[in-house]
């Protein structure tokens, strides 16, 4: 097995010989004690529970073939590339990806991590990955400038393009952002 990827409480191996890609997850005490009590799903259950609902929504995600609380495993999609590597030059890929955000937001779906680098691309198509950082607020509040300020965070420089018109698609205002951002500041 081969180390991936080493995050703050997960690791990422890929195993060639069944070519999957196996995530373990070691979160901290209080996070332990939240999925224990079950305020919070575990985050091999929980991407499983988001790959669900995001593939009713017609949003591809990766095969999963073991979902454990600390431990996910899934296929290896065989991507061609990251999303961030070919955005700038397709505008198809651009929109599918204010597809899916589009898609997150008028389902509840909430995310901090939906970078580009959270999204791979398959013959021509978005396939989402990193799905335990979702969080279903299907009966939970959403907070809706959390979710877009999250998101323009976390876009690159040359993806800040982006930001107005995911505003245009969910009709909401230019200036939807400018009391949260000064709000934002007091802090
Ligand atoms: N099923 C898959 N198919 C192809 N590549 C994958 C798959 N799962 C993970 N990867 C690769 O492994 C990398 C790390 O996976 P993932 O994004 O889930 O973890 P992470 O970024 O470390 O998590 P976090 O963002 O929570 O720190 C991805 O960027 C991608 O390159
Ligand atoms: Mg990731």
């Amino acid at each position: 097995m081969k180390l991936i990827q080493t995050g703050k409480y997960s690791r990422v191996y890929y195993d060639a010989a069944s070519e999957s890609f196996i995530k373990e997850f070691s979160p901290k005490f209080e996070d332990k004690l939240r999925y224990l009590l079950r305020f919070k799903p575990y985050p091999g259950m929980n991407f499983a529970h988001i790959a669900q609902r995001l593939g009713r929504l017609g949003v591809v995600t990766p095969e999963i073939t073991e979902a454990k609380p600390y431990r996910l495993v899934t296929r290896d999609v065989h991507a061609d590339a990251p999303l961030c590597d070919e955005i700038a030059d397709s505008a198809t890929l651009q929109q599918q990806y204010l597809d899916v955000l589009e898609l997150c937001w008028r389902n509840r779906l909430f995310c901090r991590g939906l970078h580009t680098r959270n999204f791979l691309v398959k013959g021509g198509q978005l396939v989402a990955i990193d799905l335990d950082a979702y969080k279903d607020c299907r009966w939970l509040p959403f907070n809706r400038k959390e979710f877009l300020y999250c998101w323009e965070s976390v876009l690159g420089k040359n993806e800040k393009f982006l930001f107005p018109q995911l505003l245009i698609r969910l009709g909401l205002p230019a200036d939807f952002m400018h009391g949260q951002l000064k709000a934002d500041k007091r802090h």
